[in-house]
């Protein structure tokens, strides 16, 4: 399986088993506490900031179409893969995190 690796960044945080992401679909996990969306497109992993920069809206509890996720409040959307903005109301990007795959484990870097 692929991931967005960051091999810079040495705060790995076990989120699970790569079955544990549905393909297509976005879950939440924690990671060392911090709320964080993982999304999987096939074979690739991608991980956001779980809060929408609009508002109060959990990214994971949006829908994922053409890779973006759009937000639940208010149907802005956001790169799954850069989280820049993909669709008004929102114009400021979310944060994003590194995911790999070790030892079949899923680990973000926070
Ligand atoms: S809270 Fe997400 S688009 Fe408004």
């Amino acid at each position: 399986m692929q991931a967005n690796q960051d091999t810079a960044v040495a705060a790995w945080h076990d989120v699970g088993e790569p079955d544990d992401f549905p393909d297509g679909a976005v879950w939440p996990v924690l990671a060392d506490g911090l709320p964080v969306a993982v999304f999987r497109q096939g074979e690739a992993l991608f991980a956001l900031y779980d809060l929408c920069t609009h508002g109060a809206a959990r990214l994971s509890d949006g829908y994922v179409e053409d890779g973006c996720v759009e937000c639940p409040l208010h149907q802005g959307s956001f790169d799954i893969q850069t989280g820049a903005p993909c669709k008004a109301p929102v114009t400021e990007a979310v944060r994003t995190f590194p995911v790999r795959v070790v030892a079949g484990r899923v680990e973000v870097s926070v």
